[in-house]
């Protein structure tokens, strides 16, 4: 049986706009592969939803090694969305990920605007397909975050998307910007379903022997527990400013973390880095969500997103500065 409803009574459905799962469990993208990976470690039927790793128009080889380093309470990474492409991916995972009865949430990237909406036009209809995911916050490729940094451009690449497909979207953002909650308003009105936020934040780690950066590619994207505060924020200030709902991502790794983003307004979460270290991690968080959710009095997910209470701002420091 999913994990759904428990010996608890709570009920952990939830509704992401038109995309139904049964639990807010979701794996991140790039951090499952395409799932099949991982069948002898995890009860893949019992996850809220699987998000494959980025898929682009035609393959590409990536970046340069090394493409991932270990830092202080996380990872950089500069993969570059190494991938075979939209076609190779409907041919050879598809078929697998859809046998699986687990939402497939398909995240793509595009160059251009036409990339975009020509992909999401692709997996129109295509059987295991719940939802689409856009990348628009990649740190890893040239031109890769324009749409997740800029409203107008943002808002059109959704629109786009949304009138090329009748799939639910998910808008995925970049946490580097100055005000993330504009860029989520834009991917609201563009007509996205809900906001993922968020991607990983860019950073750099030298080799100060050699004068030269760690990653092949130079900067890479920062993630895991380093990065749960400013996800945590991101969330907040999203959830706070638009109706749409918002999927929490970035340094989950326990159930602490999981209840800490839905009280700060996230819906649901993707667990990302914490499988490379514990592959178990999604099941254990599922094993004790149901506790958690009645230990805060509630008997449904819902009843406890967005319950965090907030000081009234100061007025000597009415900015969220510290
Ligand atoms: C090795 C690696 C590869 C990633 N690849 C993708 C990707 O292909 N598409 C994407 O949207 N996010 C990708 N991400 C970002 C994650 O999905 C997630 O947004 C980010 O890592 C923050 O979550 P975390 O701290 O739980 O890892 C990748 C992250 C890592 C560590």
């Amino acid at each position: 049986m999913v994990d759904r409803v428990n010996s608890f009574g709570v009920d952990l459905a939830v509704r992401l706009g038109r995309l139904q799962l049964p639990n807010p469990i979701m794996v991140a993208s790039g951090t499952f592969g395409y799932a099949r990976e991982m069948e002898g470690l995890v009860a893949l039927w019992r996850l809220g939803a699987i998000l494959p790793k980025t898929i682009t128009p035609r393959p590409r080889a990536g970046n340069a090694p090394w493409r991932s380093i270990e830092t202080p309470a996380g990872m950089l990474n500069s993969i570059g969305l190494d991938n075979d492409g939209i076609e190779a991916f409907i041919t050879h995972h598809l078929p697998y990920l859809s046998s699986l009865a687990v939402p497939i949430v398909v995240s793509i990237a595009g160059h251009d605007y036409g990339e975009f909406v020509s992909m999401a036009a692709r997996l129109d209809g295509l059987s295991g397909v719940a939802a689409i995911e856009l990348n628009i916050s990649c740190p890893n490729v040239s031109g890769g975050v324009d749409f997740g940094t800029d409203p107008a451009m943002c808002r059109r690449v959704v629109s786009g998307v949304r009138a090329a497909c009748g799939l639910p979207i998910l808008a995925k953002l970049t946490p580097n910007v100055t005000d993330i909650a504009r860029v989520a308003q834009a991917a609201a009105e563009g007509g996205a379903d809900a906001i993922s936020a968020v991607n990983t934040c860019l950073g750099l780690a030298v080799d100060w022997r050699r004068r030269k950066p760690l990653l092949g590619n130079g900067m890479g994207g920062l993630s895991g527990p380093a990065i749960k505060p400013i996800a945590l924020r991101a969330v907040y200030q999203i959830a706070r400013a638009i109706k749409v709902p918002v999927v929490g991502i970035g340094g989950i790794a326990t159930l602490d973390d999981v209840m800490e983003f839905l009280v700060a307004g996230a819906s649901a979460v993707q667990i990302g880095t914490a499988n490379f270290y514990n592959p178990t991690v999604t099941m254990a968080i599922l094993d004790q969500l149901p506790a958690a959710i009645a230990e805060l009095g509630a008997v449904r997910l819902a009843d406890v997103v967005g319950t965090l209470e907030m000081p009234p701002p100061n007025p000597e420091s009415p900015t969220p500065n510290p």
